[in-house]
């Protein structure tokens, strides 16, 4: 028997569709290379820890989540977990459901469950229900499985493969938001004007996929262009705010091909295609950097969930 395990699992970036994704659009999604790790080793109770979440109450989700991992064996948890991470909670970049990743991957590896990436990512859905309420699963299914993927609810994720690896630009607003927040007041809009929305999630299905065929193609150009489309359905839509606007606008300014936020909005992140020149790229995140902002690139595509025993 192992003495402790170990699972590490990406965040991720929806390049588009999200919001939509929820009421049943295509979205597409890449994995990145910020990510959680979650250490496992036996106890005689539960305890997890975390050097990420300060309060009890964000570990609850986590807590629930083992819980019901080992219920549905008809057991009780015995193990202690540690998490840690580098992606910045809040930010739209998946941080919650890499975590639920992490977790259901260390536990499956310490007990020797044999989890895969379907199986980790369904039972990471379990756990992102309880914070988000209404999940499409695209944040769990992206960290699990990593690359690049087109998602749709109900259906098997389909596996982009692209010509050549791509660098995109993050920039964290800085501004923490709740996604079930978020949800519910895109969904208003659902509401208020239904066939309106219903072309939106249609017209959201097609950027999906001409955004697939550019990333595969390496057609930066194009790429950007759509994302920059995507933001603004997703500004009508209610999912931004000026600060979003600004960031995304100062990325454009800055030479950027194509900018919008990615996940919930309301805050947390924008995603952006940088100049094709490293070093034009490059002075694009400095000036990022000054204005504040917490910019970092990431490689696409990035593997999914690894897990481990010591
Ligand atoms: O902001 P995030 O990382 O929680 O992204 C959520 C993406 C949404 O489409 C807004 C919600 C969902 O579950 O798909």
């Amino acid at each position: 028997m192992p003495l402790k395990a170990v699972c590490e699992a990406p965040g991720k970036v929806i390049i588009s569709g999200e919001h939509f994704v929820v009421h049943g659009a295509t979205a597409l999604a890449a994995a990145i290379e910020r990510k959680v790790r979650v250490e496992a080793s036996w106890s005689d109770t539960l305890e997890i820890r975390s050097s990420a979440t300060g309060g009890k109450e964000a570990l609850a989700p986590a807590k629930k989540l083992v819980e019901y991992l080992y219920a549905a064996r008809g057991t009780k948890p015995r193990l202690s977990m540690r998490i840690t991470s580098t992606i910045a909670e809040g930010a739209g970049l998946g941080s919650s459901a890499a975590t639920m990743v992490a977790l259901a991957g260390a536990a499956s590896a310490l007990e020797g469950w044999g989890m895969d990436q379907a199986a980790l990512a369904e039972a990471a859905a379990t756990g992102e229900k309880v914070i988000h309420g209404n999940p499409s699963g695209i944040d769990t299914t992206t960290s699990a499985t990593g690359g690049v993927i087109l998602f749709r609810r109900g259906e098997e994720p389909r596996r982009i493969d692209l010509t050549s690896p791509l660098t995109l630009l993050v920039a964290f607003s800085g501004k923490k938001r709740s996604t079930g927040r978020l949800i519910a007041k895109v969904s208003e809009m659902k509401m208020t004007y239904p066939s309106l929305f219903e072309s939106l999630c249609e017209s959201a299905t097609l950027v999906s996929e001409l955004c697939a065929r550019a990333l595969k193609d390496g057609e930066t150009a194009t790429l950007g262009s759509l994302m920059t489309y995507n933001h603004a359905v997703l500004t009508r839509a209610g999912a931004s705010t000026r600060g979003l606007d600004e960031l995304v606008e100062l990325c454009l300014a800055s030479g950027c091909l194509g900018a919008k936020l990615t996940g919930a909005g309301g805050g947390g992140s924008v995603l952006a295609v940088p100049p094709k020149d490293p070093l034009e790229a490059q002075a694009v995140a400095n000036k990022l950097g000054s204005a504040g902002y917490d910019a970092f690139f990431t490689t696409i595509p990035t593997s999914g969930a690894r897990s481990w025993t010591e």
